[in-house]
């Protein structure tokens, strides 16, 4: 299972993400938050710029917006691995997933809590990832939505009969406690406060692996 750690808790970018370098974490999660999509924690994308001078870590970039035409292309010159939009941020996620592909990115869709696995169906083949988000998406630190452990089943068994190698991925409240409950089912977490609230950020992902 591979982890990717977020530091959207964090006060200092800087000295988060240098930590978390430090570390076995296999990629450094970047949350986006623009306009009115979802209200939260909104960093600039002049300061999420600077995070690959601070890591070599591939990073894992979220974009929780609807202003997907400006910010694939702005995200898409980091040093990433996946750029993942929201299904409930479009009607015409096939643009947005050939944008990214076409940047030679693999691309993730995620999903809120409360969407219907029906919308994201149709795209399980044409995508890299789905994120299932454990929370309402805004904030780092909220707790885990339990009914979210039967939507990443499902997903699962719908991935397995479509026979996709579509990887799941959770974000949101995961924790040494909620990881036991998915980690059958998932192939990576997303993992924040867990990790970034400690003095000791290597432990906290030994407890997680
Ligand atoms: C929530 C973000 C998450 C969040 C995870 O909107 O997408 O990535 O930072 O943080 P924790 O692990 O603290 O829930
Ligand atoms: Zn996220």
């Amino acid at each position: 299972m591979k982890i990717s750690t977020s530091f959207l808790a964090c006060k200092d970018i800087k000295t988060c993400v240098s930590n978390l370098n430090k570390t076995d974490a296999d990629y450094i999660h970047v949350d986006f938050i623009k306009g009115n999509f979802v209200t939260g924690k909104e960093i600039p994308f002049r300061k999420l710029k600077k995070v690959p001078k601070f890591t070599n870590k591939k990073l894992d970039i979220h974009l929780m917006t609807d202003k997907l035409d400006k910010y694939i292309p702005k995200f898409s010159k980091l040093n990433c691995e996946y750029i993942t939009f929201h299904i409930e941020a479009t009607n015409d996620p096939l643009k947005y997933i050939k944008m990214i592909h076409d940047c030679k990115i693999k691309c993730g869709l995620a999903i809120n809590p409360n969407t219907l696995i029906n919308e994201i169906e149709p795209y399980l083949g044409s995508v890299d990832l789905i994120l299932v988000m454990g929370v309402e998406p805004g904030y780092g630190g909220q707790e885990f939505i339990p009914s979210v452990i039967d939507k990443i089943k499902e997903i699962r068994k719908r991935i397995e009969f479509h026979n996709l190698k579509t990887l799941i991925s959770v974000d949101g409240g995961v924790n040494d406690k909620t990881i036991s409950k998915i980690d059958k089912f998932v192939d990576m977490v997303v993992a924040g406060s867990f990790i970034t609230n400690s003095n000791n950020y290597q432990d906290q992902i030994n407890k997680l692996r």
